[in-house]
């Protein structure tokens, strides 16, 4: 059997990291973790619990009361993601979080409580993972590093569709502001903020359609699974 590695995917916001990381995992039989979903169900929790961000670093173990994984849904083949025990898929896409994700993730108690997390889930290597921090912070040894970007008003237009695909309201300029804000939120921001890993390969796939990018990203793993 060949050689299990860890892939790393970084990027900008809407750029179609997950599309990417999901088709590479499946591909390659491999586990495909959304950081970003776990930062998003941890902003889902502070809003149920109208838990405001000055409050985490006095109470840092109040984060301990979140509990987050993922579970495929057989049906389509794909993982959802459980925040204590409930699927929340769908409601960790909306607005509301996207509107408050960025700040919560900028928060240090936040960052080391899923990072932590997320490395853990990569010990026996074969992961997928895709966020802003993976490659650098995360998994700093993974074997394949990709760092992903695309035009800001393509990225808007896909996220739209994509929302509008799953019946949830959406309105193409607030969310062509919501990538831009969250561009420059997570790249400015004090703790791991996101940054290009110098030894990522950069995909940009302003001009590329999904199988292009799958393709492409599949020949550098397959290559780099070969030259362990
Ligand atoms: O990938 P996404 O758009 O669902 O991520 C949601 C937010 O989470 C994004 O604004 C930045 C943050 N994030 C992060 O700070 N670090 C990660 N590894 C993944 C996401």
């Amino acid at each position: 059997m060949s050689r299990k590695i860890n892939i790393a995917i970084d990027g900008h916001s809407s750029c179609g990291k997950g599309t990417l990381a999901k088709n590479l995992a499946k591909e390659l039989g491999y586990m495909f973790i959304d950081s970003g979903a776990m930062y998003r169900a941890v902003t889902l929790y502070l809003i149920q619990h109208q838990i405001t961000l000055d409050e985490i670093p006095k109470n840092p173990s109040l984060l301990l009361e979140i509990d987050i994984d993922f579970r495929l849904d057989p049906m389509i083949g794909f993982y959802n993601t459980y925040l204590n025990g409930e699927n929340v898929e769908s409601e960790i896409r909306g607005m509301q979080v996207s509107k408050w994700v960025s700040e919560v993730s900028a928060v240090k108690e936040v960052r080391n409580y899923l990072v932590n997390k997320q490395q853990k889930m990569g010990e026996d290597k074969g992961v997928v993972m895709d966020g802003r921090d993976i490659g650098t912070v995360v998994f700093p040894d993974a074997e394949l590093k990709i760092f992903m970007t695309a035009e800001p008003m393509v990225r808007a237009k896909r996220r739209y569709l994509e929302l509008k695909s799953k019946d949830i309201e959406a309105d193409l300029q607030e969310i062509y502001e919501n990538v831009i804000h969250r561009d420059r939120f997570d790249s400015s921001r004090e703790n791991s903020p996101l940054m290009q890993a110098p030894d990522a390969i950069v995909l940009n796939n302003t001009e590329m359609t999904r199988d292009e990018q799958a393709k492409i990203a599949l020949t550098w793993a397959k290559g780099v699974i070969l030259a362990g």
